[in-house]
């Protein structure tokens, strides 16, 4: 039992270690793949471009103009909402494209993470 828990403590302290998520390493490889068909430098569909930290960050709702990323709040982020939600008819990607899958957990993972650390451009 002991054992037990002393190892939980240390799984915890590594977990408490791990480095940031890179936006550039992390994030931007998965907005590639998965939202710049709809909204890149060509078409931005919903007048949201996700080519560049610049850009995204630019970027406002479609109605009213909030941010997507509100920084250190990811479930206040209309990013990371929509991309999170298990309702088929709000996700990003939509459900009506047939190319782009939504986003696997562990991507969710290191969305939330980016935005729960700042959002940085790092
Ligand atoms: C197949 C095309 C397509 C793909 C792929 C896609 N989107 Fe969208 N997205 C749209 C369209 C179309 C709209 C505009 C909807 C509207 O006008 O209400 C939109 C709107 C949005 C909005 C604004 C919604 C609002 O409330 O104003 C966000 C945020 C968003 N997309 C995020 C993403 C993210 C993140 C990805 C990638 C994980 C992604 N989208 C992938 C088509 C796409």
């Amino acid at each position: 039992m002991r054992y037990i828990t002393l190892l939980s403590i240390v799984v915890l302290m590594a977990g408490c270690g791990k480095k940031p998520v890179s936006f550039k390493e992390q994030i931007q490889p998965i907005l590639n793949a998965r939202c710049t068909q709809c909204h890149g430098t060509d078409i931005h569909r919903g007048r949201i471009a996700m080519a560049s930290y610049a850009s995204f960050m630019n970027s406002h709702t479609v109605s009213g103009k909030e941010p997507l990323v509100i920084p250190g709040s990811p479930y206040q982020s209309r990013l990371y909402i929509l991309c999170e939600t298990n309702q088929p008819h709000f996700r990003m990607p939509p459900d009506t494209s047939k190319t782009v899958t939504p986003l696997p957990p562990a991507e969710l993972e290191l969305l939330r993470h980016w935005i729960a650390e700042g959002a940085k451009d790092n």
